[in-house]
Order: structure tokens, then sequence, then C-alpha cells
């Protein structure tokens, strides 16, 4: 057996938790891979809505295992909000032992919050729009081999690990100025890492390949996007980690041959939170238009997330990064109400055209070249099959697998879990 990837392809949020929701119940263990708490992922059924941050979007289905994987940064504080608001609402993974946590994943300490914070600050207008959950130091506290682990909170000498990290970051802190009480955090910090300790800790490589072994099936569900890859994404605007399919090798354990179909999400538009570059940006009425159809406002900080039209050369660059196997396309009913669709395929650049990122996209802005196509004019919001899709909306799809080179296997219209249709 291979594992499966779900990821992002543009900058976030293009839907990841409704669609490993919608596949979870093919699959027998669904494994978060990098990322943290910055991640919100939401999900609808039932006329029930649940943005989880930490927690692997197959939670909902009993026969599914969730993992979070060794290459997720845990903030335990976050971690057992969300599973206090699942149980609240009926849902107990904890009780139900369908969610186990990776050993090798690293803790988020109050005090990376605090550097997180205090970096933004200091960065006045190039800041990155961080969502200051302390994931950049907590992922240089990782490469820089100073992290906590999770399997750390179980060693007699925990306490002191703790306060050596904390130490240090208290003295990098004093630099930036006076440090903030966190007293009160610190003190919700260590009831819940009691409370994490309730939950089986795994060697995930060896959980994901005995799974594998034993013929089961393994989805790894992504964080972020691709276009906010630490390596491949517009840096310095992005994530702490590989975004990407090979985040998945590392943030899991699982070598590169077991992968096996990945499936690259994006929106029929195109959106990002926070700073940094994004060529097809409508600052206009047709972009709040969309913003306010598609209801782009973060599910972790609530900011209004920037719109603009799909980015061709910028998904061809992701599904090359990826190896994507399959399309799933979302939010194409938020375009419902549009007569004329635009589509970048082409950048000018430095007085060229080019169907590429080029490197330097921060200085030198790229601008799209667009396209023109027709709208659909057709509520998609109530169709279910492939056969009553508006032909317009077939010549789009059409289209862009033309132009991208792989198949549009699922269409979602709406974020409910029964709003996706298999194509
Ligand atoms: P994720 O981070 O990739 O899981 O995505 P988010 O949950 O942050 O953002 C996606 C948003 O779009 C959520 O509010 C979803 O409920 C919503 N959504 C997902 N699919 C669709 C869709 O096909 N149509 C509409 N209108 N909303 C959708
Ligand atoms: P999901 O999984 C969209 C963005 C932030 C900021 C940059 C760095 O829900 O798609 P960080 O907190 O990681 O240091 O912020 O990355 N960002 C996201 N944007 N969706 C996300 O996650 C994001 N996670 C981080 O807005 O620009
Ligand atoms: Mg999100």
């Amino acid at each position: 057996m291979q594992v499966d990837v779900l990821l992002g392809l543009q900058w976030g949020d293009e839907g990841k938790g409704k669609i490993v929701d919608v596949f979870c119940p093919k699959y027998d263990l669904i494994a978060r891979f990098q990322g943290g708490p910055n991640a919100g992922h939401t999900l609808e059924f039932d006329n029930k809505k649940f943005v989880l941050n930490t927690i692997p979007s197959g939670i909902f289905n009993e026969g599914t295992l969730n993992l979070i994987g060794n290459g997720v940064v845990i903030d335990p504080i976050i971690l057992k909000r969300e599973l206090d608001n699942l149980k609240a609402a009926g849902f107990d993974p904890v009780g139900k032992g369908n969610l186990v946590i990776a050993r090798k994943a690293h803790l988020i300490l109050p005090t990376h919050q605090l550097l997180d914070a205090a970096s933004e600050s200091n960065m006045g207008a190039g800041k990155i729009g961080s969502t200051l959950k302390g994931i950049g130091p907590t992922y240089m506290d990782k490469t820089g081999r100073n992290g906590l682990r999770v399997g750390d909170t179980s060693l007699p000498d925990f306490m002191d690990r703790y306060e050596k990290l904390k130490q240090k970051h208290l003295s990098i802190l004093s630099h930036y100025g006076e440090i903030p009480d966190f007293s009160e955090k610190e003190a919700a910090f260590m009831a819940a890492i009691e409370f994490l300790k309730t939950i089986p800790f795994v060697d995930s490589e060896h959980l994901v390949n005995q799974y594998l072994n034993e013929g089961k099936r393994v989805l790894a569900e992504g964080a972020q996007g691709t276009l906010l890859d630490v390596d491949f994404g517009s840096y310095p605007f992005v994530t702490s980690s590989n975004t990407t399919t090979a985040g998945a090798c590392t943030g899991l354990g699982i070598a590169p041959n077991k992968i096996g179909q990945v499936y690259g999400i994006f929106k029929a538009y195109a959106t990002r939170v926070g700073g940094g570059p994004f060529p097809t940006e409508l600052e206009n009425e047709t972009g709040e238009k969309l913003r306010q159809l598609g209801h782009e406002f973060g599910a972790t900080t609530g900011r209004a997330r920037r719109t603009g039209w799909i980015d061709l050369p910028a998904l061809k660059y992701a599904i090359m990064i990826n190896g994507v196997t399959e399309l799933i396309m979302m939010k194409a009913d938020v375009l419902d109400t549009f007569d004329k669709i635009y589509v970048c395929t082409h950048y000018k650049y430095q007085g060229e055209t080019i169907d590429y990122m080029p490197y330097e996209i921060i200085t030198h802005k790229p601008e799209p070249i667009l396209k023109e196509v027709e709208g659909w004019n057709t509520d998609l919001t109530g169709i279910r099959s492939k056969d009553e899709l508006p032909s317009a909306l077939n010549n789009y799809i059409s289209f862009l697998e033309q132009e991208l080179n792989v198949p549009i296997k699922y269409l979602s219209v709406g974020p409910d879990r029964t709003q996706t249709i298999v194509l």
C-alpha cells in the first residue's frame, strides 16, 4: 500500500479540511504532517460547522484513526481547547481512542508566541503577517536543536528542559523591550501538558509503515499551501515548514517511493492571507465581491483574505513540485454570479512574457496576463451530478485541465460535505 497525500496548491485555505472529511471513510488513517495551529480547517455537515487547528480532519469518522505527525508543531493549550470543544459537541476522540500524537512532534511554548509577536512587530511594514501562533520560532528551535518534543513531557527532567528553553527565549526577548506577563499562559500550558499525556504517544514512522504493511489505507493531510512552503513559496512571506509532498515524507517518516496519489486542491479563484506577493490580486470591487461571496475571512484569525483570479503559472509550479496526480477544484459556486471570469495564463515580467514563477517577485512584480472566460450564471449549490453542470462551467474545467495537464476529478459547490461532485 502507498500513502495518498492531499494538499493545497495555492496560499492555504483551499478547503483541505472539507475534502479530507469527504474522503476519510475510504481511509484507515488520516495523518497531519506539518504546520501547527496556524491552520484552520473547516468542516460542515448536518448543519454543524467545526474548525480544526491541530486535529486531522478525519476525526468525525469513527472507523478512522487520526495521527498528529512528527512534522507538526503542537500548542497543547490549543489542542486541549479543540478537544474540549469537540467533546462539548458530542465527539470525544480521546475517549474513543481515535487520536494519537507523534512523540517526535515539537511543542510550542508560550514564549515561542512572544517571540513570534516581537519579531513581527520589529519588522514594521515588511512583516510576514504571521498568525502569531509561535510557528516560526518553534521550527527555529527544532532545526536549531533546542526544541522540546511531545515525548519529552514523560521524562523526569522535563521541567528542567522547559526552564532552560524558556530562559533562552527570555534572554532573546529582553533585546526587543519589555517582556509581557505570561504567567497565566504558562499555568494553562502546564495544565495542558498533563492533558496531553492522556492521549497516546506513538512513533509516526512505525505506525504509518505498519499500516501500509498491513494493507491499510493512509491519507496524509497537508496544512497551508504550496506557495507558503519554506523552500518553494514566496520567501520570506511563507510559513516555516515544507507544505509540499516531500513534507509528508519527513513529517510522518515515509519513504518517497511509498507516496501514492497526490490530490492537489485549489480554489476556482485565488486568495492569500497575510503579507507577500500576490500577482493576480484584485484590490477593487470585484475582489470585494469574491471576498463577500466566498466568506473569505480567516478560519484561525478572522482576518480578511486578499482575493484575486486564478493563477495558472503558480498552479503549474505547485503541480510540478508536488507531483499532483488528481486535481480538486473548490468553491466554484462563489463564481456563480460572475458574467465573465478571468484566468491568469502568463505574466509580463521585466518586459518579457513568461509562464513560470520568477525568482524575484517582491521588488519586480509580475503583471498577470488575463484570459477572459464566459461565466455560467447558474446556482451550482444544489447540483450533485456532473451531468447537470452548465456547459460554460464544463468549458472552464476543460480549459484548466488542458492548461494544467492533470485531470480535475472533484468539484466542490458549497461548504457542506454533500456539496461535492465527482467528475
Ligand atoms: P482549509 O484551511 O484548506 O481547510 O480551508 P478553510 O477551512 O480555511 O477555508 C475554506 C472555507 O471555504 C471554509 O469556510 C469552508 O467551509 C468553505 N468551503 C469549502 N468548500 C467550499 C465550496 O465549495 N464552496 C463554498 N462556498 N465554500 C466552501
Ligand atoms: P490552512 O492550513 C492561510 C500564512 C499567514 C502568514 C504566513 C506565515 O488553514 O490553509 P505563520 O503563522 O505560519 O508564521 O504565518 O502564512 N498562513 C496561512 N494562510 N492558511 C493557512 O493554513 C495558513 N497558515 C499560515 O497568514 O502570511
Ligand atoms: Mg484554513
